[in-house]
């Protein structure tokens, strides 16, 4: 099991780049079932999540060329698909279960392994059935699956979500987009990942317009054409360097990410005292020698995002008195504050409330990553901390971040992976 070793107590000064989207690269290679023509994707981030769905793909048959030391692939559906997806695929990666609505728009049916629970939560997927389900969708779930069929094909409705769901809505807007007729989904989740998905989607030939804040209207098509296409930058990774750079009041230039898609992000960093200067594709951003505290809910896009919750507590452990983050979109979103206390940090949880004490000094410890986001936020609390720091089961790190080690000693730290 490899580890991570790492001494901290340095500043973070220098440039990183940003990869590909992870949470765009997903839903679209899930969408790339649509279609029987080549279809070029670009700048997917070199991280396991992407392998894993390629192996998705190519359990289904799909034909998938590796080009540009596998930043970029091609891929063909030119035959029949199959429409079984494997447990043992979808346990590590619950992403799999985008797969759904394609296979049920292209071939009317599909036999999909629950996602199964992850350490964040449950990871439920009502909503995505109940909603396929107005698409003329018939399901059961048995042994562990999701067993769907739609025996006059998909046919449009008016579908209104009654939670906001990133990934329910991806599986709706893949859906419907060869689904008999006109589909409009309200109440849809509007990540810039989503954004990026329907581009990519509207640059195959689908016809699908944004008519409201979180309203989208889907006109199904029979036809796809050709596409290449270049994946967003990880507004994830960007937020977690911006956060890195104010921890260790360094000057971090960001390259590659566009400032508008994490605005709140930048907002939050400059009330607690960081200088940022914004231009059109990059980022500079200096910490401060004071960090301020600040009360923070993650909240659906545009609100603050909960994959960088973790990220933001390591950042207000250092703050000059109490922070509270109140985790609004999943129920156990908490399971770093434990190892952080191990680190000296004072955080106590009040049900959905992490009530985060100032002035911490991080001292290093032998520590274990839960999830992805939670395993990022252990690495910043020891890159601050005198003593040394192994992080165990970093394969929930390599999921979704390129070479965090690499990047990371770019730009001063001292980190090494230990097999
Ligand atoms: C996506 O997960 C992201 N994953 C998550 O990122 C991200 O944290 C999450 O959106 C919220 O932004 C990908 O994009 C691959 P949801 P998803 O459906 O789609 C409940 C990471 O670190 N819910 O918006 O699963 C659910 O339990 C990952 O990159 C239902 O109740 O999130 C949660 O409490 C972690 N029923 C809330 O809604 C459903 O049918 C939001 O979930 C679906 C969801």
């Amino acid at each position: 099991m490899e580890k991570l070793e790492v001494l901290g107590a340095n500043t973070l000064n220098g440039q990183v780049r940003i990869s590909g989207s992870k949470n765009a690269s997903l839903p679209i290679l899930a969408a790339t079932l649509l279609s029987d023509k080549k279809i070029e994707l670009r700048n997917l981030p070199k991280v396991k999540d992407i392998e894993t769905m390629l192996l998705l793909l190519k359990s289904l048959d799909t034909k998938i060329k590796y080009l540009k030391n596998n930043k970029s692939v091609l891929i063909e559906n030119n035959k029949k698909n199959k429409t079984f997806v494997s447990y043992s695929l979808v346990k590590t990666m619950r992403a799999g279960i985008l797969v759904l609505g394609p296979l049920l728009a292209r071939y009317s049916k599909a036999k999909v392994s629950l996602p199964g629970g992850c350490a964040i939560g449950t990871r439920p997927i009502d909503i995505h059935l109940k909603a396929l389900s107005k698409l003329g969708v018939r399901y059961k779930i048995a042994q562990g699956y999701v067993y769907a069929n739609a025996p006059k094909g998909l046919v449009g409705a008016k579908i209104k979500f009654p939670k906001i769901s990133v990934g329910a809505t991806e599986n709706l807007i893949i859906a419907a987009s060869l689904a008999k007729g006109q589909t409009i989904l309200s109440n849809c989740a509007i990540e810039p990942e989503i954004k990026d998905m329907v581009n990519f989607l509207n640059k195959m030939g689908c016809k699908i317009k944004w008519i409201g804040k979180r309203t989208v209207k889907i006109l199904g098509v029979k036809n796809l054409d050709e596409v290449n296409y270049k994946i967003m930058p990880d507004r994830i990774e960007a937020g977690t360097y911006l956060i890195a750079a104010a921890l260790t009041k360094g000057k971090i230039e960001i390259l590659g990410i566009n400032p508008k898609i994490i605005r709140t992000e930048i907002d939050i960093l400059k009330k607690i005292g960081a200088k940022i200067k914004l231009k059109k594709n990059h980022i500079t951003i200096q910490g401060n020698k004071k960090i301020k505290n600040i009360n923070i809910k993650t909240a659906p896009y545009p609100g603050f995002p909960t994959d960088l919750q973790a990220q933001m507590m390591v950042l207000l452990c250092k703050a000059d008195s109490r922070s509270v983050i109140s985790e609004k979109i999943f129920e156990n979103r908490f399971m770093h504050v434990s190892e952080l206390n191990r680190m000296g940090a004072k955080i106590k949880i009040k049900s959905n409330k992490a009530i985060i004490e100032g002035n911490t000094k991080f001292e290093g410890a032998e520590l274990m990553a839960t999830d992805l986001r939670a395993s990022v936020s252990l690495i910043l609390a020891a890159l601050t901390s005198k003593s040394k720091s192994r992080i165990n089961r970093i394969y929930h790190l390599d999921r979704g971040y390129e070479q965090i080690e690499i990047k990371l000693k770019k730009i001063g730290a001292k980190i090494k992976r230990l097999s």
